[in-house]
């Protein structure tokens, strides 16, 4: 199957231009000034750019959380992606406490085969790390899955502690792989959570009172510090914060890398004041911050301090939500994102000017293939990589609304926000999956991708 896609601007994290491209099955063929075939099939992207499909580094599918789970499996979850202008996920497998990293990655894969429309990768979350353990470690890297995750958060479930944390980094250096950091002082967390219950807080704006930025500074500045003594790069997931952002850019002789989402740059903790259940919407961890953070988080993402744009696709419905009706403790954690980042960004990134149409590529698809191994497969147009790609209407504006998105949740973060930019036309390795933004893939196309190892290719 050949496919020709002519008369697009062509959009990567270094160029833009005029170009026609050829696809040959799953991967670009050529691209050039002017191709005329033969092809099985042309799109013309006049009056469109045509950007490399995004990669989401950051999402959770069919996560277990008590006796439930995030609400999009892999099926619901890839498709909505797909639509979002995503043809590549990384989602974290779990390790829970008691089982072999091998059984986490069974598991998942499991949930992912059959069922991804899109191609997907895992990265590893280590919750118990024995000595076992940490030689497992070595076997995932190279089983693809080249990156792991620790938690500073949640103790009694996900939360290593400091020394096992060290011992984790120094393991995941010697054999190049990354450590991924969710940074929150825990401990500290759980005393203000104590404290604001037994004084009768219960409603959802005490998730963001009992977990204040200097919690996020905290952590963020101790997984440095850990980092930095096991000269071992960290990528700390889900920046939400000013201050965490103050102490990676003071990081010095190891490699600090960092991630926000749509949420840490759209929203602020206003939202937690809204009557009832209205702020369950928003409790994820961390949480939604003060009026400012966001700017200086834009910054952040224009300078390079911070390199990926990723979701954190954590959905639950409103019914999951509303467990923790008397108990904000009992709200589960996560919100929806995976289909909405791009248009987000592009419509609150490039058009106001915050970032350059590259710099909005770079955030939401080349960095995270450098960083996680998937690079120039991913993550770039050019002969021979995959033919994952997006053509994308810069001028076309749509509401998003919950009644709209394909997310298997029935609420929206951005509900009645127009944003202008939208995902038309949508290839997954030369198939198209979305066309006129529709769905037209299928469950199962997606397959796992096995991820290099090493130190990230140089960030543009
Ligand atoms: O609130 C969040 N972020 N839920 C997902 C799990 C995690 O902490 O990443
Ligand atoms: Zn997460």
């Amino acid at each position: 199957m050949r496919t020709l896609i002519t008369h697009g601007t062509i959009v990567t994290a270094s160029d833009t231009f005029q170009a026609d491209v050829l696809i040959d099955g799953e991967r670009i063929a050529a691209i050039a000034e002017s191709l005329d075939g033969p092809a099985d099939r042309t799109i013309d992207a006049s009056g469109r750019l045509v950007l490399p499909g995004g990669i989401d580094a950051h999402t959770h599918l069919d996560l277990p959380v008590a006796d439930f789970a995030s609400a999009d499996d892999f099926e619901s979850g890839t498709i909505a992606a797909a639509l979002g202008g995503t043809t590549t996920i990384i989602d974290y497998a779990t390790q829970y406490r008691g089982e072999t990293l091998g059984q986490a990655f069974d598991t998942w894969r499991r949930k992912a085969e059959g069922k991804a429309a899109i191609d997907y990768g895992f990265h590893m979350a280590v919750t118990d790390l024995t000595a076992g353990i940490e030689a497992e470690m070595d076997r995932i890297v190279a089983e693809g899955v080249t990156s792991f995750k620790v938690y500073m958060a949640y103790p009694g479930s996900l939360m290593l502690d400091d020394g096992a944390i060290s011992r984790a980094l120094a393991r995941a250096a010697a054999s190049s792989a990354l450590v991924c950091v969710h940074a929150e002082n825990g401990l500290a967390i759980a005393e203000l959570v104590a404290r604001a219950l037994a004084e009768g807080h219960t409603t959802p704006r005490y998730h963001a009172l009992t977990r204040p930025v200097e919690l996020e500074r905290e952590a963020v500045g101790r997984a440095i510090a850990l980092a930095e003594v096991g000269r071992a790069p960290i990528y700390i997931v889900h920046l939400s914060s000013a201050d965490g952002l103050a102490e990676i850019r003071r990081a010095r002789g190891v490699q600090v890398l960092a991630e926000t989402c749509p949420q840490y740059l759209l929203l602020s903790d206003r939202l937690y004041d809204a009557p009832g259940l209205e702020g369950a919407k928003y409790v994820m961890s961390p949480p939604l911050r003060p009026p400012g953070h966001q700017d200086a988080l834009w910054a952040g993402l224009a300078s390079g301090d911070v390199q990926v744009v990723a979701t954190d696709h954590c959905p639950f419905t409103l019914a999951d939500k509303s467990r923790g009706r008397d108990d904000f403790t009992k709200i589960p954690n996560g919100a929806p994102g995976i289909e909405t980042r791009m248009s987000l960004i592009y419509d609150a990134g490039v058009r106001t000017r915050r970032l350059t149409l590259n710099r909005f590529v770079d955030v939401t698809s080349a960095a995270p293939a450098k960083i996680f191994g998937l690079y120039p497969r991913k993550g770039t147009i050019a002969v021979g990589s995959d033919a994952d790609l997006v053509i994308f209407d810069p001028e076309r504006t749509v509401q998003l609304s919950a009644a709209a998105h394909h997310m298997r949740v029935d609420y929206s973060l951005y509900e009645g926000r127009s944003v202008s930019g939208v995902v038309e036309t949508v290839l997954s390795r030369g198939r198209v999956v979305v066309e006129n933004a529709a769905f037209v893939g299928r469950a199962g196309h997606g397959e796992f991708v096995r991820r290099a190892s090493g130190t990230p290719a140089p960030l543009s």
